[in-house]
Order: structure tokens, then C-alpha cells, then sequence
């Protein structure tokens, strides 16, 4: 799915491509290059190993400079031009201590009482939405769906209600309170991107223009507060683990490649952060995915089908979790999936369309799409049952659910505008996965302040 997703990006510019031809030319010719060096000067068994580690690192980095002297390498970066020199069955290997021991002392807190995430959605044109579309400087272009032309604003004015008791309103001082001299970070794919533009959308309004800032930066995006010395920050990492997934711009769509033992380069980067906020799910749903350990240097992968990958990475994650996080100083929450709404058939038996002109939340509260795949939520609820004195779910999928309306079909920017055979035809250019602003993230990020 997010891979057609990607594949509608309009024709590059010829200049464009021009570029692209360069670049491949030049890969494969640094690649016969090496290759000769190769020939010429590695015949041990030893030499070997080296040398094509060092090949793989010129492939990929075209600064490298060949050391021959270099003892052992790290392994090297993974990324869009990352291959496997082959490929067998998964092995049923493991990274390291696999975290089993269950907790004893599990942290409930607000939930004792009352599920927050059962319950109905109201219309309240009242309390919600809760900023205006066009008053959010940090906006995104694929999720500002009524100014790509979306009429009905109805999507906007839901407010979740649970079944047994009230949420807190929403307060953005009091956030902010809850925030001042932290850092607070979202890790994960595009729809956690959306939360996290969600709540930079809800927190922006109180602070002066030239007191806030913001570094877009692949992979990591930093807002900054400066009166409350608090930032709030996205870190791109679709599979959590190391991927040739990780740059959020170019990656590879037809074959995904992960180490599956490496948390450690995107840790580096989130493990200063007070308030976690993890997700991945979808990017593991198109099918198999390679794994290639750290380990092996001969580009040897092995194949496992999605949900084992994403298992083995959730357990990677689950160390780190376990082994470095002190509850009593940093709060770490992990966001159930999104669910899709890509069939209509699934809410209305007999029609063959998606999310688009969808106006109200489905009503049958047992309604469950296929999109969200119950065997990963068994993983995902075993995975997290060990760790939950350090974790908060927010299981976000059934409320989630109930929202076919909430979704950008045609009315959104991706790398441009949609032409107008795109937009004459929602059946195959509808967006049925991220979610509009205002909309059902702001919910997400109201449940999360919830727990803070
Ligand atoms: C080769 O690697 C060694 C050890 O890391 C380093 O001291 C040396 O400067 C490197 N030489 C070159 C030419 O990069
Ligand atoms: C809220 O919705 C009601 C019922 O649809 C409508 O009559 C009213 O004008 C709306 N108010 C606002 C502020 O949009
Ligand atoms: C959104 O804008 C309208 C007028 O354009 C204003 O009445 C309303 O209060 C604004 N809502 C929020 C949440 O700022
Ligand atoms: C701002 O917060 C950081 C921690 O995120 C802290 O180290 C620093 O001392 C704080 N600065 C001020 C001026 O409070
Ligand atoms: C989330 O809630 C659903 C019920 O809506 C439940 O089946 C699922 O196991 C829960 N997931 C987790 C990770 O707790």
C-alpha cells in the first residue's frame, strides 16, 4: 500500500532524471573500480572479507577511502543502494538476551479505573477542533486537507468520549507546564510524523513567534520553545531498528533490509529524550522483509515474512527499553496502529469505493478493518505485557477504527498537487492511510497529555 503510495509521485523533471542516470553511472563505475582493486590484491581468505566490506563501503559512501590497515569495521550503514549478495530462509536467530522476564509491579495508573480507549466519538462543534487549519505555521502540505480543497469540515469537529468516565480538556499551558526544560520526542513512521505535527499545531499558539523555532533536518526535526527550554522533536525511523528504510525522503521501496540486532544507531539519537513516543506498523506490511545481521559482512541476508521482522524488531526495541529506562525519570509510550480505510466494502457491504466522501465515524462499535492485523496486536500486547512499568500503551486502533471520515483522500499535496485526471479519479488517488489537521491525531495527543 505505502508503496503505491510512493509510486504516485508525479514524473521528475528531466533534469531530474538526467541526474538520477549520472549518479547510477557513476555507482557502477566505482563499482567496477573496486572490483579491479579487488582482482589485483585480495587473495587470502582474510583479504577477502575485507575487501568486500571495503567495496561495500565505497558503494556507499563515495568519500570512503580505502585502509587497509583498518582492523575491524563497524558494519556498514545501511541505505537505499544497500543490497543483499544473497538471501536464505531465516535462520530463527535471535539478537542478544531476549528480553523475557515479565513485570511484577505493573504500573496501571490512570487506566485502574476507567479503559479511555473504549468509548464513542460525539460531535462537538464546540470543543473541538481544537486550533484552526490555516493559524498552524508547521502545517503539513499532505495533511492540511481544507486547504487542498476538502468542503465538508465535519472531520474536524469529533471529540472522543469515553465510556466511564470524562477526559481532561485539553490545556496547552498545562502541557506545557508538563513539558518545560524536557525533551519530548516522537519516533517512528509517517503517521507517528503526524501526531507529532499535531502537537506541535496544538502547542505553537501560546508562544510568541520569535521565542519558537524549528530545524527541519532529516531524520530529525527539533521545535523549540525557548521560554520553557523544552523541545518537541520527530526522529524518522519507520522499522525502529537500523533499515535501508531511514532516510525519510529516499529510500528503497522494493526491498526492505534491516538489522535486525542494531536499535543503537537510532537510539543514539533518542535516548537524551525525557518523554518517548514510539510507533511502527506499517511498513512491515508488504511483505517480506531481509535481515542482514551486523555480523555478516558478505551481504548474506536472510528473508522472514513482515510481522517476524517486526517481531524481532520490537524485541530489539524492548531491550533497550528494558536495560535503560529508569520510569522514575523518563516516561517511554508506544502508539497502537492506525488502522486504513482502503475498502468501503468493509463498513458497506456492495460498495467498491475507500475513504473518500466518507463524512461521519462508523457507528458499530465492534467495527474492526482488515487493515489492522490482529496477529501483530498479539505480538505487539506480548511484546509490551513484559515491559509495562516502563511502557504506556496508547491503543489508539479501535477508536481509530471508527474514523473512515477523518482521512485526506484526494484533498492533500504530496510532492505536488494532484493533477485533475488524479483528482476526477478518488477510486485509485485517495490517501485513505495518514489522517487531516485538525483531526484524529489531536485525539491521539489529548489521550497521551492524559497520561502525563
Ligand atoms: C587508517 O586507519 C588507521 C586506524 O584507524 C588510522 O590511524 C590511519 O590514519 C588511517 N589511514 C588512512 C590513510 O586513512
Ligand atoms: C455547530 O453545529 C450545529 C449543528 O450542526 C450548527 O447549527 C452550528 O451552527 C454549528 N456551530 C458552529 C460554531 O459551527
Ligand atoms: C478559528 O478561526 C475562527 C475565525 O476564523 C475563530 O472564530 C475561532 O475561534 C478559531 N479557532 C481556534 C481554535 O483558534
Ligand atoms: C534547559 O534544559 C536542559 C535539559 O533539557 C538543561 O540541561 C538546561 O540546564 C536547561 N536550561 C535552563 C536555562 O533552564
Ligand atoms: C488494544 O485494544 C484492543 C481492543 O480494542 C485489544 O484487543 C488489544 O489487545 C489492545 N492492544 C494492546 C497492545 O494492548
Amino acid at each position: 500500500m505505502l508503496q503505491r503510495w510512493h509510486k504516485k509521485k508525479p514524473h521528475l523533471p528531466l533534469i531530474a532524471l538526467l541526474f538520477f542516470i549520472f549518479i547510477v553511472s557513476s555507482i557502477l563505475y566505482n563499482e567496477r573500480n573496486i572490483q579491479q582493486i579487488h582482482q589485483d590484491q585480495g587473495h587470502d581468505t582474510d583479504d577477502h572479507r575485507h575487501q568486500s566490506s571495503l567495496e561495500k563501503t565505497s558503494l556507499f559512501e563515495s568519500t570512503a577511502q580505502l585502509n587497509y590497515s583498518l582492523p575491524k569495521e563497524p558494519p556498514v550503514v545501511l541505505d537505499r543502494f544497500s543490497k543483499c549478495r544473497s538471501t536464505v530462509k531465516y535462520t530463527g536467530r535471535k539478537a542478544g538476551s531476549v528480553f523475557r522476564t515479565p513485570d511484577s509491579d505493573r504500573k496501571r495508573g490512570s487506566t485502574e479505573s476507567c479503559d479511555l480507549f473504549s468509548g464513542k466519538w460525539v460531535f462537538d462543534n464546540t470543543s473541538h477542533p481544537l486550533y484552526n487549519e490555516s493559524d498552524c505555521p508547521y502545517m503539513s502540505d499532505q495533511l492540511a486537507c481544507h486547504r487542498h480543497g476538502r468542503p465538508d469540515l465535519g472531520y474536524q469537529y469529533w471529540r472522543w468520549q469515553p465510556h466511564h468516565c470524562n477526559l481532561k480538556r485539553w490545556n496547552v499551558n498545562e502541557m506545557w507546564e508538563k513539558l518545560r526544560g524536557k525533551k519530548l520526542m516522537f519516533v517512528g513512521d509517517s503517521l507517528n510524523r503526524g501526531q507529532w505535527i499535531s502537537m506541535i499545531c496544538l502547542l505553537q499558539s501560546v508562544i510568541p513567534a520569535d521565542k519558537r523555532s524549528i530545524s527541519p533536518n532529516a531524520p530529525l526535526t527539533i521545535f523549540r520553545a525557548e521560554e520553557y527550554n523544552a523541545t518537541v522533536e520527530f526522529l524518522w525511523a519507520p522499522l525502529l531498528v537500523e533499515s535501508n528504510s531511514d532516510d525519510p525522503v529516499n529510500h528503497r521501496l522494493d526491498e526492505r533490509i534491516m538489522r535486525p540486532d542494531s536499535v543503537l544507531k537510532h537510539a543514539s539519537k533518542w535516548e537524551h529524550a525525557d518523554i518517548l513516543v514510539f510507533n511502527t506498523y506499517l511498513w512491515w506490511r508488504q511483505g517480506p522483509v531481509k535481515l542482514l545481521w551486523s555480523t555478516e559482512e558478505d551481504g548474506l541476508c536472510e528473508e522472514i515474512d513482515g510481522l517476524g521482522g517486526m517481531e524481532l524488531a520490537m524485541e530489539a526495541w524492548a531491550n533497550w527499553v528494558a536495560s535503560n529506562i529508569n520510569p522514575l525519570k523518563k516516561r517511554v509510550f508506544f502508539v497502537t496502529m492506525s488502522p486504513t480505510h482502503l475498502w468501503s466494502r468493509e463498513w458497506k457491504p456492495g460498495n467498491e469505493g475507500n475513504c473518500y466522501n466518507e463524512k461521519t465515524p462508523i457507528e458499530d462499535e465492534a467495527y474492526w478493518g482488515s487493515g489492522s492485523d490482529l496477529p501483530t496486536m498479539r505480538m505487539v500486547e506480548a511484546v509490551l505485557s513484559r515491559l509495562s512499568s516502563k511502557v504506556s500503551v496508547l491503543n489508539i486502533t479501535q477508536l481509530t477504527e471508527y474514523r473512515k471520515d477523518g482521512h485526506p483522500s484526494i484533498y492533500r499535496k504530496f510532492w505536488e498537487t494532484l493533477s485533475p485526471e488524479q483528482l476526477s479519479n478518488p477510486k485509485s488517488y485517495s490517501d485513505c492511510i495518514h489522517w487531516c489537521l485538525p483531526g484524529v491525531p489531536d485525539v491521539w495527543n489529548e489521550l497521551l497529555f492524559q497520561f502525563l
